[in-house]
């Protein structure tokens, strides 16, 4: 059975741990982000492990992570790491949520952030934006395929996302 968790899916940096929060607070549920997770975990950031111990090692904790939100968690807002998708036990977590936009409308909401630096540096697959851009066109499909809604953010605001997320989980 699925479990009743709004997990949010989609590419780095369109906006799912905003919109986590912001869900959380009409929902009054918790919200929880699958990297902070694994950075108190681990007591160091995302960008140490992998500069440290390689992106498999990261892959690994993602799995651990999956492994607990399936065992113990229930009524939570989750947003996961770009990645988290590929975790083979990642549809029993919830009902799966991707947030869609384009590459460009991504980008033009990190570079518009006040702190856009550190929404670039703290995330190394974004160091490369040819790399970055390729991984965009190759998980596009994925997510789709993937997700049991899928919500156009690009151009919209928090509070009329949230709104059509409420409408289409009733
Ligand atoms: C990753 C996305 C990041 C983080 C890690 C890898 C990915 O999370 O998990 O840097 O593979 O797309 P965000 O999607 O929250 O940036």
């Amino acid at each position: 059975m699925k479990k009743d968790n709004i997990i949010l899916m989609g590419f780095m940096g369109v906006g799912k741990g905003t919109i986590a929060r912001a869900l959380a607070e009409q929902t009054k549920q918790f919200a929880v982000d699958s990297d902070d997770l694994i950075e108190s975990l681990q007591n160091r950031k995302i960008k140490t492990i992998f500069a440290k111990e390689g992106e498999e090692y990261f892959r690994n904790l993602e799995q651990e992570c999956a492994n607990w939100i399936e065992m113990c968690v229930n009524g939570t807002i989750i947003s996961v790491g770009g990645g988290f998708f590929k975790r083979p036990n990642f549809k029993n977590l919830g009902t799966i949520i991707y947030l869609q936009s384009s590459f460009e409308g991504i980008m033009d909401r990190i570079n518009n952030a006040p702190n856009a630096k550190n929404k670039l540096k703290k995330r190394p697959l974004l160091q490369d934006m040819q790399e970055a851009k390729k991984l965009f066109d190759t998980r596009g499909p994925s997510y789709e395929e993937i997700a049991d809604i899928v919500i156009d953010v690009e151009n919209k605001n928090i509070e009329n996302i949230v709104n059509e997320i409420l409408k289409k989980v009733k």
